[in-house]
Formats: structure tokens, sequence, C-alpha cells
């Protein structure tokens, strides 16, 4: 006898196919987003000092040049590790290295590729570094790797 797919066998797979992806896929959602929002990020940490950061890294457009946790431009070095990379811990440690990195910026040298020298506030070198910080510590599964130090 032959084997013939009936047109409702076809459609039962049809159906029966699309709905089991469906399914896995709301699944994967709603988990990446149960991830996101308990795991990886630290709410509490979310400080007026950490927003104000993230507005002068917005601000200056420092993505213009640098990524951060790998989205941005690959002109300059990845910053969401630099303060691992600097060894880094405290706000303190974080303000005064930013501050002494960002203020040692030669200006007008050519051939050389620099970073622009930006003259912020105190307060802003500082939300800066605990914006800094605060991305440090996602857990973003060790991505993007840190070898450069
Ligand atoms: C025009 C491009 C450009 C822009 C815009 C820029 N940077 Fe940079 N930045 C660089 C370059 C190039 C280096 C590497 C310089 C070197 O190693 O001498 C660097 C290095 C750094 C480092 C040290 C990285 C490390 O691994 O040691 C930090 C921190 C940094 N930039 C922060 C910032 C911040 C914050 C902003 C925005 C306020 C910013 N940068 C904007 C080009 C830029």
């Amino acid at each position: 006898m032959r084997e013939v797919m009936t047109k409702s066998m076809a459609r039962n797979i049809f159906y029966g196919g699309s709905l089991f992806f469906i399914l896995i896929f709301v699944g994967l959602t709603a988990h990446s987003h149960r991830y996101i929002v308990t795991q990886s990020t630290d709410v509490a940490g979310l400080t007026e000092s950490v927003k104000l950061g993230k507005h002068v890294w917005e601000k200056h457009a420092c993505i213009n040049c640098h990524t951060i946790l790998g989205e941005g431009a690959y002109f300059a070095p990845e910053l969401a590790n630099v303060m691992t990379r600097w060894g880094v811990e405290t706000s303190d440690e974080g303000y005064d290295a930013l501050k002494n990195w960002m203020q040692s910026m030669p200006t007008g040298i050519e051939g050389r590729r620099q970073m622009p020298r930006f003259d912020l506030t105190e307060e802003e070198y500082r939300g800066l570094a605990d914006f800094l910080l605060w991305t440090d510590a996602i857990r973003a599964q060790d991505w993007p790797p840190n070898d450069a130090g």
C-alpha cells in the first residue's frame, strides 16, 4: 500500500509544529526576562550617581569610540570591564582612577590614536566612575572577555 499523507495530517503537523515552537519561544522569552530582572542586574545599586554617569556617557557620546558590553565603536577599548582591568573595587578608587586618566589625556597630538579631553565636574567624574562600576557588576556571563589586562 502506498503511504499517503492526507490533508488533515499535514495540517496537524503544521499546527502542532508551530504550537510547539511558539511555546518554546514564549518559555525562553520569559526565562530571559526573569534572568535579566532578578539575576544579572543590580537594581538596588542603581543610584542617582549611576544614572547621572549614564547621562554623561550619552551626552559626550563615549560610545562613538568605545564599546560597552560589546555595543558601540571599535576605535577604543571596551569599557564595561575597565574597572576590573584597573583592579578598582570602590567608588572612591574608581573616581580617582578615572579622573586621573581623563585629565592626563593630551590634546592636539597628531598621528596617534588618542582620547579627547573632556572637562567634567567632580560630580560627573564620580557619576561616570559609578556608572562604569555598576556596568562592570552586570552578570553578563563573562562577556565581553577581558584579555587586555
Ligand atoms: C574620539 C574617540 C574617543 C571618545 C569619544 C572617548 N574615548 Fe575613551 N579612549 C579613546 C582611546 C583611543 C583610548 C585608548 C587611549 C590609550 O590607550 O592611550 C581611550 C581610553 C579610555 C579609557 C581607558 C581604557 C583602558 O582600558 O585603559 C577610559 C576609561 C575611557 N577611554 C573613558 C572614556 C569616557 C568615559 C568617554 C566619554 C566621556 C570616552 N572615553 C570617550 C578614545 C575615545
